[in-house]
């Protein structure tokens, strides 16, 4: 479907709920939002969000930012932005528990973070009159066996409770939408990179963990031989496609997976940056982490059929945009440094 098949599509900006809009991929979807012309309210306890992310929309007439929990009744959360931009018509659901290895280690905590909080944003939404949903699912639903490149149809098998509560969360939407019409989207994105994703998180993405280090110039350890694959994809790109299922029919009730169709080790990953930063830090190896999967790609068809969705952003560009954001923090918080 080309863009402009899909336009016919659009519908008209109205109110979206962003979860965990105060995360990574949550806001930079915001900013798509407001581009798009819509009025957005941000729900984020803020466990792992900062509102510098959204520093560029606070005192915007169209933006709304609610500090709250996913896991309580939001109706009463949501009172004062119904009240300000009309009713939700539209959610973006980003807010979980995204650490694989804490999903690991204490399940219990992670099933009312990701589904309990999904199951009380599906209630809402019933309640409600929310006409859809967009859900961040992950491609760590698949089988660690799977054959690549992963489709859609392949094997859902996931390695680990993070994997179990998103593949979970997409038959809670499948029923909400078959039983309550609520329409939906569940986006399983494979490996989100990009400018605020959080370096500072032992459990956060590779790519930014290994940038903040080898602009440091601290050692970067990759977990197993790093021959493992994954398929990276740019938070912009990410954005877009939430957006693009957000404000129109397109996707309607399918899960779709978001990447790039393009398999890339982590060796190669770290000896391109080490290049492009013109790094001196040493490279070390650590074993493998619980819940880890060996290899991940996707094919691309579904998101070009239903998304018309074609990443405009290649890795190297990505990389080098992620850079000057690192670089750009490093400097803001030696210039915090030394004026305190
Ligand atoms: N980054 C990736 O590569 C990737 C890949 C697959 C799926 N996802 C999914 O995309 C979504 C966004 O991930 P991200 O990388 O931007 O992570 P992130 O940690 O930056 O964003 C998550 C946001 O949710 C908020 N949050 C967490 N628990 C909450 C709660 N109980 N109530 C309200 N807010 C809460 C956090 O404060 C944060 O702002 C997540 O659902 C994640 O599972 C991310």
């Amino acid at each position: 479907m080309t863009s402009n098949a899909l336009s016919k599509f659009v519908a008209k900006p109205g109110h979206v709920l962003v979860t965990g809009g105060a995360g990574f991929i949550g806001s930079h979807t915001v900013d798509h939002l407001l581009a798009r012309g819509c009025r957005v309210t941000v729900i984020d306890n803020l466990s792992t969000g900062y509102r510098a992310n959204l520093a560029q929309c606070e005192g915007r007439a169209d933006f709304q930012f609610i500090e709250a929990d996913i896991t309580q009744d939001l109706a009463p959360v949501c009172e004062c932005a119904v009240k300000r931009f009309g009713a939700v018509e539209r959610i973006a659901h980003f807010a979980a528990q995204t650490a694989v290895p804490l999903s690991v280690e204490d399940p219990v905590m992670d099933i009312q973070v990701n589904l309990g909080g999904t199951a009380r944003l599906l209630e809402y939404a019933r309640r409600n009159g929310v006409q859809k949903v967009v859900f961040a699912s992950s491609s760590a639903v698949y089988d660690d066996d799977a054959p690549v490149p992963v489709s859609e149809t392949s094997t859902a098998r996931p390695a680990s409770p993070y994997g179990i509560d998103k593949l979970a969360g997409e038959f809670f939407l499948d029923y909400y939408a078959r039983y309550h019409g609520v329409a939906f989207t569940a986006l399983r994105f494979m490996n989100v990179y990009g400018p605020r994703q959080d370096p500072s998180s032992y459990y956060s993405g590779v790519i930014s963990i290994f940038l903040d280090r080898a602009v440091a110039g601290q050692p970067i350890t990759i977990f197993d031989d790093g021959e493992q694959t994954r398929d990276f994809v740019y938070v912009t790109d990410v954005a877009d496609a939430v957006a693009t299922a957000a404000l129109s029919d397109a996707g309607n009730c399918a899960v779709i997976n978001i990447g790039t169709g393009i398999e890339v080790s982590i060796n190669r990953i770290t000896r391109t940056i080490i290049e492009l930063t013109g790094s001196t830090s040493q490279v070390r190896h650590e074993p493998p982490r619980p819940g880890d999967i060996r290899r991940s790609v996707t094919t691309m068809t579904r998101a070009e059929d239903l998304l018309a969705f074609a990443p405009q952003v290649d890795l190297r560009d990505g990389l080098a945009r992620t850079l000057a954001w690192v670089r750009g923090q490093a400097l803001a918080n030696t210039r915090r440094g030394s004026a305190a």
